[in-house]
């Protein structure tokens, strides 16, 4: 099968190969659920943020070269293990974690949901990955109630525009955080209830329009902004660390969680998740439900052929992405 591979760890410039690489094995198998996998024939594959830093060898997960990257996949089932929730022929999003970048790819039966009639198959690679980890950043983590009010850093990004939607649909009220009009635009239509430019006012404008402080601030950015976010919490407040896109890790001086009664709580999806395959039956109940509600529509900022996966990763680099940016493994 065609599958695009990292052949060496210099960038999204160089290290991408478009190569033929042998099928999956039969019966397919896969490492989370050893003996077991569901097939899934790839229509969409996602792109996101892990896949660029593993193009310089700077994600935590590092396989052997050449690999094929690529986490979350919107396709056919082609095969199933006895016991799973889809069959063969089912429409499915799921998330495999490496190797969605490839004409077929497996999941574990526990990563792969029905994919609902309203969504096509780029919003289905772009479901798991960005939705998931706001539904368990603010939902489990974050303990958002309704009613409350959440900031969202980069909020016109996959985990940005997904945690507006999330955070809309569990009955908060959402404040966007963006660096442009073009992402306003994009956090508007995402659901944002208000959009605030990053500037040097940034904060003073979030505590003036949320009368004092935010619930709750989603960040998926980290870097200088941080210290700002805890000023831009109310008491009680809580900071979800979900990523460092701005670069560098902040530090906290913990005196001012003491004195403004705020907590700073970690969110790591992938590491809570992966050996809990009932954590993450309920969370895709959850994030189903949402659809169906109309809470959840994923944006789709870009779709590139195979030939073009690094023009995908680069516009990641290079902070132009919006929402989902997508390969389009087997157009519609
Ligand atoms: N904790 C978890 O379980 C988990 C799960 C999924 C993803 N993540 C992490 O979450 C982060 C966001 O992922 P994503 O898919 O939302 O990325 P994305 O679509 O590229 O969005 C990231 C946003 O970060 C902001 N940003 C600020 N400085 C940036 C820079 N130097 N380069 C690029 N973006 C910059 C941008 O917003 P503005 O321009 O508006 O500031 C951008 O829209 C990544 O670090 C990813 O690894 C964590």
């Amino acid at each position: 099968m065609r599958a695009v591979q990292i052949v060496e760890l210099t960038g999204p410039d160089t290290a991408l190969a478009l190569s033929e690489v042998p099928d999956p094995s039969s019966p397919p198998e896969h490492p989370l659920s050893p003996g077991s996998g569901v097939l899934v024939e790839v229509h969409a594959a996602g792109v996101s943020f892990p896949e660029l830093l593993q193009t310089r060898g700077q994600y935590q997960m590092k396989p052997p070269l050449p690999f094929v990257p690529g986490s979350e996949v919107g396709g056919v089932v082609l095969s199933a293990p006895a016991g799973a929730a889809v069959k063969p022929g089912d429409r499915v999003a799921a998330f495999c974690a490496l190797g969605a970048f490839a004409e077929t790819a497996v999941a574990p039966a526990f990563f792969t949901f029905a994919l609902s009639e309203q969504l096509d198959f780029a919003q289905g690679a772009a479901l798991i990955l960005n939705y998931h980890t706001a539904y368990f950043a603010l939902a489990l983590r974050g303990r958002l109630q309704p009613g409350e009010t959440v900031l969202v850093h980069g909020a016109a990004g996959g985990v940005g525009t997904a945690s507006l939607q999330v955070a809309r649909a569990l009955g908060a009220r959402t404040i966007a955080v963006v660096s442009s009009e073009e992402k306003r635009r994009v956090a508007e239509q995402a659901g944002a209830d208000e959009v605030v430019m990053l500037g040097e006012r940034w904060k003073d404008e979030v505590l003036e329009r949320s009368g004092g402080g935010v619930d709750v601030v989603l960040d998926p950015v980290g870097g200088d902004r941080f210290t700002d976010s805890l000023r831009s919490l109310g008491e009680d407040g809580r900071l979800i660390v979900v990523g460092f896109t701005g670069g560098s890790i902040p530090e906290v001086k913990v005196n001012r969680l003491l004195l403004r009664n705020i907590s700073v709580v970690g969110a790591g999806w992938g590491a809570y998740v992966m050996g809990k395959p009932e954590l993450n039956v309920q969370i895709g109940e959850a994030i189903s439900k949402m659809v169906d509600d109309g809470y959840i529509s994923p944006p789709i900022g870009g779709r590139f052929p195979f030939e073009r996966a690094a023009d995908a990763l680069k516009m990641l680099d290079e902070r132009r992405a919006t929402g989902k940016l997508v390969l389009d493994v087997r157009p519609d």
